[in-house]
């Protein structure tokens, strides 16, 4: 594992925006793995950027993000497939139809997560973006005695809930499931970019990057992959030595 601590969170962002970006301009139709949530956001400001400057196209790339609320549609403002339409997509030449997100509003989940896996698996991710639960998730893999290797639904552990009830007008409107790609599933990918900022995450980054491997803290099997890069801030990588 790789660790960079940056002073600030504009050099983590530019950091792996430059990552992302590096992957694409080496392989145009490169397949790039994306995430949701607070810590993406400015990596994306500066990858738009960056393409506004013409220093990358994505005509030729795929994504796959990787997960999504059960039972919100593309069209609602809280669903992550607006949320990337939001931050990212609409505003980067990537065709619409090279993007993908698992369907949160699919009749059957398990039909859709074998329909996810197959696509990844015929498209192999070559760099995956990851963010890091207070829980030690990774995606909506949440602890657990077990951990589902593929795309699966998973009901959300309260504190996930609450962590995202700042994006909801209310507690009751955080869905209760979502279906996100597995453990194996991102393990699979060639190379892994896991995102941290905050002192809030400290502890969890700790446990994460140097504690035991454990399905009750997801990100711990991390330490299994040959290629991860791990970009903290100061406040996130303060525990560690
Ligand atoms: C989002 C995702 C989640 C987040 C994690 C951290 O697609 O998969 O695992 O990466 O919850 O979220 P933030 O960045 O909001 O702290």
């Amino acid at each position: 594992m790789e660790i960079i601590i940056f002073d600030t969170q504009q050099e983590l962002d530019i950091y792996a925006a430059d990552l992302l970006i590096s992957v694409v301009n080496e392989k145009p139709d490169a397949v790039l793995g994306l995430a949701t949530g607070s810590t993406p956001i400015g990596i994306y400001d500066k990858i738009v950027e960056k393409f506004n400057e013409k220093k990358v196209s994505f005509k030729e790339a795929t994504t796959f993000n990787l997960d999504e609320y059960v039972g919100i549609g593309p069209e609602n403002d809280q669903s992550y497939a607006y949320y990337m339409n939001k931050h990212l997509f609409s505003h980067i030449d990537i065709p619409a139809a090279q993007t993908y997100l698992p369907n949160g509003m699919a009749a059957n989940m398990e039909e859709e997560s074998a329909r996810y896996d197959a696509m990844i698996q015929a498209k192999p991710i070559d760099i995956q973006l990851l963010g890091l639960g207070h829980n030690g998730h990774i995606g909506f893999n949440e602890p657990d005695d077990n951990l589902t290797g593929g795309t699966h639904s998973v009901k959300l552990k309260e504190e996930t809930r609450l962590a995202n009830a700042r994006f909801f007008a209310s507690m009751e409107e955080v869905p209760g499931y979502a279906i996100t790609m597995g453990v194996g599933s991102i393990l699979k990918s060639n190379t892994i970019i896991l995102a941290v900022r905050g002192a809030d995450k400290a502890e969890i980054v700790k446990e994460a990057l140097t504690g035991p491997i454990t399905t009750s803290v997801p990100a711990s099997l991390l330490q299994t992959h040959a290629r991860v890069i791990v970009l903290l801030d100061r406040e996130a990588g303060r525990l560690l030595g």
